[in-house]
């Protein structure tokens, strides 16, 4: 099986007497209270999904993220994994209890460094902007300006309450790929239910590879995205409907987006390595928002590493869209259609705007099951 980002995979889930031992010391400790991106940073650094991380980073590895898209080790890795100081709680040598918003205990950091670094400079380097209006830069400037760094302990897993039977850890997807045999793998990454773009971009590189994991991401979005639990129903009913169920599996990616466009997709694509896939698909404008990034800018970026550094394969698709001529999904490397008028492209806005309208987009855009399924969730407000 793939080996894990930098050659092994973590596990920072305290069980049994080391777990007993850790609760003690998290019931004394001064507290520090998550937000939901940095809960989903912490589950994923215990589960062992943000290998070779073992906690939340100190400057010199954030320094060379920034600078190198590097850990301080060498090992290529692009996007920040922080902590914020809220109301300067963490002290050096100390341990602090980690606990989510609800109130609950899920884990403890010992706490090696607290320190500041310029967000602007941060911005520039991960997202490649400090334009106030990128919603990355938006989430710099909500947080406190003191980041916490040193090892964690996830003692508690959070608690969701949608798509439990689908939060596979790392070891848990590798075992199942173990038993289905499969030794290639895709991702797919996916913050949107599957359209037919999507579905033909999976259904492409399932031609090439033993399995497809849809690893939808389900940790923070932006608030006009498509909530996680109305997206698990649009999953799971096209898998039922359209895929070959001995072929897929599908599982939830808890991370939020950064929105972070070619250093995303990176991010992305070295983690899902941890999953224990082999493969992993970027299309147009990965993980973009708005017009800061160009349409392949998240393709281009795997260039300037190794294949080796890398260690996944990515399968790079062109903007997919319905082909009138040929009656078929398409891109420009296959399609008989050459007018625009030939080439069925929507606009999300033009989407959201039909669905909320309760009218389904063209099949040729979206399957009618998930459209019924997008129309009610957006003409009910109680479920979005
Ligand atoms: S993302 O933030 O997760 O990248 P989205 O869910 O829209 O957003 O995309 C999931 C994957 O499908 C990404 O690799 C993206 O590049 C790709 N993709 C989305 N739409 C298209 C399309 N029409 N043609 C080609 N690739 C696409």
């Amino acid at each position: 099986m793939i080996a894990a980002h930098g050659g092994r995979l973590i596990n920072r889930i305290a069980t049994g007497a080391q777990r007993d031992e850790l609760l003690k010391i998290a019931e004394k400790a001064p507290r520090l209270t998550l937000n939901e991106r940095e809960l989903s940073d912490l589950e994923m650094i215990g589960t062992g999904a943000m290998s070779p991380l073992t906690g939340f980073m100190g400057r010199a590895d954030l320094n060379g993220v920034v600078k190198n898209c590097r850990l301080s080790t060498g090992v290529v890795w692009p996007s920040a994994v922080t902590l914020s100081n809220k109301d300067g709680v963490a002290k050096v040598g100390e341990t602090v209890a980690l606990h989510d918003e609800g109130g609950k205990l899920i884990g403890l950091i010992e706490v090696r460094e607290v320190y500041s670094y310029d967000k602007k400079d941060e911005a520039e380097g991960t997202l490649g902007t400090s334009d106030e209006a990128h919603p990355g830069m938006q989430y710099l400037m909500s947080i406190g300006d003191e980041y916490v760094a040193g090892d964690v302990w996830v003692l508690n897993m959070p608690e969701y309450d949608f798509a439990n039977e689908n939060r596979l850890t790392p070891r848990e997807t590798r075992v199942l790929f173990k038993a289905k045999g499969w030794k290639t793998i895709v991702a797919f990454q996916t913050r949107n239910p599957i359209h037919r773009a999507h579905e033909y971009l999976t259904k492409c590189a399932l031609e090439l590879v033993d399995g497809l994991l849809i690893h939808p991401l389900v940790g923070a979005t932006k608030a006009d995205d498509i909530p996680a639990k109305v997206r698990m129903d649009c999953y799971e009913t096209l898998l039922e409907r359209y895929y070959p169920k001995d072929r897929v599996a599908l599982a939830v990616y808890p991370q939020a987006m950064r929105y972070a466009g070619p250093r995303e997709a990176m991010l992305h694509a070295l983690l899902r390595k941890n999953y224990g896939c082999t493969h992993f698909i970027v299309g147009r404008d990965h993980a973009g928002v708005g017009s800061y990034y160009g349409t392949y800018d998240a393709q281009e970026i795997f260039g300037n590493f190794t294949a080796e550094e890398i260690g996944i394969q990515p399968m790079m698709f062109e903007h997919a869209f319905w082909d009138k001529v040929a009656g078929a999904m398409a891109s420009n490397k296959t399609a008989a259609a050459t007018k625009p008028e030939d080439k069925v492209f929507l606009s999300g806005t033009k989407v959201r705007e039909m669905l909320t309208n309760g009218e389904r987009p063209p099949v040729e855009f979206t399957r009618p099951e998930v459209a019924d399924i997008l129309i009610n969730a957006m003409t009910s407000k109680a479920s979005v």
